[in-house]
């Protein structure tokens, strides 16, 4: 009997991993290019490291460990909980600000659906330890970086950017008290999923006063920042204007970057992590058919509930599952690359050693070297050196060989070949 793989998970075979590598590699690329340094953590953390800072929805998603010790464990859903920790052990010696990535496997227990698995690959990018939207614009920034270097553009992704700390002034402003704004963000996030007489229907059971219930709904069909600031001087809300014009700044300096063609603004923009305090973000396929490719925003009050100093902090999360749904939809994959430089293939069996002296020689130069384990059919042979995308193929044992220990080495693109002394230098 065939075992196979728990539910909503991948097996990554050669020609799976090499799609991975790439991906990653671009993450990687995107990171450093922009002087980010990698960390990691552990694949499990303590339980109570999720109760306290993630929030509902990802509690309801771990797999808890029944831990053979006495600590509940569970498998990371996300990074940013386990970067909070560690920041904070360290946080009065790590120079600021802090630019950190990583890329790794997380898993949630989703029931699995379109673009959402149980297990996927993350890749993370933070900024801590700097007041103000640069550093918003720079996360940002980077994602895109990320992803151009995947052959997207903005005909393909867009970043759609909201602000939690201006949402929860324009409420504030609209008379409503702060115990149900995660009600009312909770709505929000599903507008566009819904239709909107269901949303209406859907904010109208909140139990919001008659007058706060109408605000709500304008907030929430307005579709620029314009239209926000005109609500926010009609309601005389100094406190909105403010973070209006915060939300603006981060718009201007993603324009300096280059980014402007990718950003818009998107009121129901409110992520579902409990401890995003500012401007939020979710990038999103133009077209709107699949789920998010990456989410992320500010959380300026996340190392104090960890017990740390107050620490302004932002960053993002791109993970590998939709990311891959688009770029199959756009044709986009990895160059095909050959993985080998030299394939060696031996003729006679008794030339093994000499074509084993051969490989180690070669692969000290510094070249990829493989080679055929055994004596074999020479025209097979030739074919199987084509296929693992080698660009030579090295033939030890023929003709050439008695004529005074010489090779055959022949150019798999060019179909050029020559004949050079197996004691002396090849190339
Ligand atoms: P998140 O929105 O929960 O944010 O996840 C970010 C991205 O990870 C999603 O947009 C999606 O691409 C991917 N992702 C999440 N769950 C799944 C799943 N079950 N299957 C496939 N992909 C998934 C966070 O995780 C925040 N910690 C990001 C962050 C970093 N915020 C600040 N810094």
């Amino acid at each position: 009997m065939k075992i196979a793989p728990p539910k909503y998970t991948r097996d990554f075979y050669p020609e799976e991993m090499r799609r991975r590598e790439w991906i990653e590699g671009a993450w990687h690329a995107a990171s450093r290019s922009a002087g980010f340094l990698p960390w990691d953590g552990p694949i499990l953390e303590t339980l109570e490291l999720y109760k306290r800072k993630s929030g509902e929805e990802i509690v309801e998603q771990l797999f808890n460990i029944a831990s053979k010790g006495s600590q509940e464990l569970a498998v990371r859903p996300e990074m940013t909980p386990s970067l909070a920790r560690m920041i904070v052990t360290k946080q009065s010696s790590l120079p600021r600000p802090i630019k950190w990535y990583t890329i790794g496997r997380m898993c949630r227990y989703e029931r699995g659906q379109r673009g959402r698995l149980r297990e996927f690959w993350q890749w993370n990018v933070d900024v801590l330890g700097v007041e103000g939207t640069v550093a918003d614009a720079e996360v940002i920034s980077v994602a895109i970086d990320g992803l151009e270097n995947l052959g997207l553009t903005d005909a393909d992704v867009g970043v759609h950017l909201n602000s939690r700390r201006m949402l929860s002034a324009l409420l504030i402003g609209a008379g409503i008290e702060e115990a149900l704004h995660g009600a009312i963000y909770a709505v929000a996030d599903k507008r566009s999923k819904l239709p909107t007489e269901e949303i209406d229907k859907l904010f109208a059971k909140i139990g919001l006063p008659e007058s706060g219930l109408a605000k709500v709904k304008d907030l929430f069909r307005l579709t620029s920042l314009d239209e926000l600031q005109s609500l926010a001087r009609e309601w005389a809300d100094e406190a909105s204007l403010v973070e209006v014009d915060q939300l603006r700044d981060l718009f201007d300096l993603l324009a300096h970057l280059g980014k402007e063609k990718y950003c818009r603004f998107d009121i129901g923009i409110v992520r579902g992590l409990a401890y995003y305090t500012g401007p939020v973000f979710e990038i999103l396929d133009v077209k709107g058919e699949l789920r998010a490719i990456g989410g992320g925003g500010r959380y300026d009050r996340l190392m104090e509930t960890m017990g740390g100093q107050a620490m302004p902090a932002c960053g993002f999360g791109m993970g590998d599952v939709t990311l891959g749904e688009l770029l199959t939809e756009r044709n986009l994959s990895p160059a095909s690359e050959g993985l080998l430089d030299d394939f060696i293939i031996p003729v006679r069996a008794e030339l093994i050693p000499d074509m084993l002296k051969l490989v180690a020689r070669r692969r000290k130069e510094g070249r990829r070297v493989d080679y055929f384990p055994k004596p074999g059919n020479r025209d097979k042979l030739l074919k199987r050196a084509i296929d693992t995308g080698a660009r030579h193929a090295i033939l030890i044992g023929g003709p050439e060989w008695d004529s005074g220990r010489q090779v055959l080495i022949r150019d798999l693109q060019t179909r050029t070949e020559t004949i050079v002394p197996f004691d002396g230098s090849m190339d």
